[in-house]
């Protein structure tokens, strides 16, 4: 039986119900929101993060009040100092969920505290003040009541939720700083990936790292995502849609993609994925992965995984299936694992689908939650 992680076992803990934090935020009604048309395009060609709700969730810290001014607020621009601190040195940590409207037009979502206390978790790194459980809560339930209409139901879809927390105190010095915003915003979403489960080409980089001990690989900070940016656009201009990344101690073992865990299927039906080093991130999806997978008997392990045993492995077909896993990307098979010295063509077999099916299927209320990681935040 593998161990819980600490914030498996915080989002774990009973959670009130969405009427108990409804009203956190106080509702200041969009006087302009989008047209009938407007909706109607958008709503008809989801795309991922490119359009966005009538509200945002807004709220600002400061020493002397906290959290206050908690506000259901019309989206918009921010207007923002010139010389706040997040613009020069990056303290900002962020979450990702989504919002899925249920057949009976019921809205939910997936483990929402997994969430909460992750974000806190970034912020004891980033020296940011925490979010209270009930205003992290109340900051969802407050903002998708408001947006309800933007949770849409085709398949594959979803209201994505983006909640930030960044430093806003105008000051140059390298400091915490001592004013913060909190936000979410919403974008009605298709797949991450337009070709759903087709299988993505992932590059190997060994000369770039995106996370290195003693730093912020096992939080969601935005600097994480920058260093790996540079890499996906060198791999994207070969022909590559993702790049993994290595453990920046030896070199030698895999630890993520850019915005996401991978998993290897075992031609023996095993499956495993890196160890939790301080280097990655403890993605809430590879979380349920591995909870649903051992819940079915399947032999499942976190472990260090060299780069040598995948490639070996995937020649010798050890190695059956591979596939990344995100809140954003659900499950994507890797169909190509290639860098300067090999390049292998990935199987692509039924063990990642299975585990996309069972996966959507609980969060679409079309399998029992026998977890209890679904979330009603309103009724039709
Ligand atoms: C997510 O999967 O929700 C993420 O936050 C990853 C990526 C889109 C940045």
């Amino acid at each position: 039986m593998r161990q819980h992680t600490e914030l498996e076992k915080l989002s774990a803990q009973p959670v009130q119900s969405a009427d108990s934090f409804a009203g956190t935020f106080a509702l200041q009604p969009n006087k302009v929101l989008k047209s009938e048309a407007e909706y109607g395009r958008i709503m008809a060609n989801l795309g991922f993060g490119t359009d966005f709700s009538d509200y945002m969730a807004h709220a600002t810290w400061t020493a002397e009040n906290g959290w206050h001014n908690k506000e259901i607020a019309p989206y918009g621009p921010l207007s923002l100092d010139p010389a706040g601190a997040i613009l020069h040195y990056g303290q900002e940590a962020f979450e990702g969920m989504k919002a899925y409207r249920h057949d009976d037009g019921s809205i939910w979502t997936f483990r929402p505290t997994y969430n909460a206390a992750r974000i806190n978790m970034s912020c004891r790194r980033l020296a940011i003040p925490e979010i209270p459980l009930a205003d992290f809560m109340g900051s969802i339930v407050d903002l998708v009541r408001a947006d309800a209409r933007w949770v849409p139901s085709a398949p594959g879809s979803s209201l994505y939720l983006r909640p930030f927390v960044f430093a806003s105190e105008a000051f140059l010095g390298v400091r915490a700083a001592t004013r913060y915003e909190y936000l979410v915003i919403a974008s009605p979403s298709g797949a991450y990936f337009p070709n759903g489960l087709k299988p993505i080409n992932v590059f190997v980089d060994r000369d770039y790292h995106r996370a290195g001990p003693g730093g912020m690989g096992d939080v969601k900070t935005g600097g994480n995502y920058a260093a790996s940016l540079l890499p996906k656009v060198t791999a994207h201009d070969a022909g590559f849609d993702e790049v993994l990344f290595m453990d920046a101690a030896t070199n030698t073992n895999i630890d993520e993609l850019g915005g996401m865990n991978v998993f290897v299927v075992m031609a023996d039906g095993s499956v495993k994925t890196p160890k939790l080093t301080g280097n990655i991130l403890p993605g809430g999806t590879r979380s349920s992965i591995l909870q649903f997978l051992e819940s079915e008997g399947a032999a499942v392990s976190e472990e260090t995984i060299s780069l040598a045993s995948v490639v070996d492995g995937i020649q010798s077909g050890d190695v059956a299936e591979m596939f990344a896993c995100g809140t954003a990307a659900v499950v994507t098979p890797i169909g190509r694992l290639a860098s300067g010295d090999f390049d292998v063509e990935v199987p692509v077999g039924e063990k990642t689908a299975a585990i996309y099916d069972e996966l959507t299927a609980i969060q679409l209320g079309h399998r029992e939650d026998r977890f209890g990681w679904l979330y009603k935040i309103a009724d039709a």
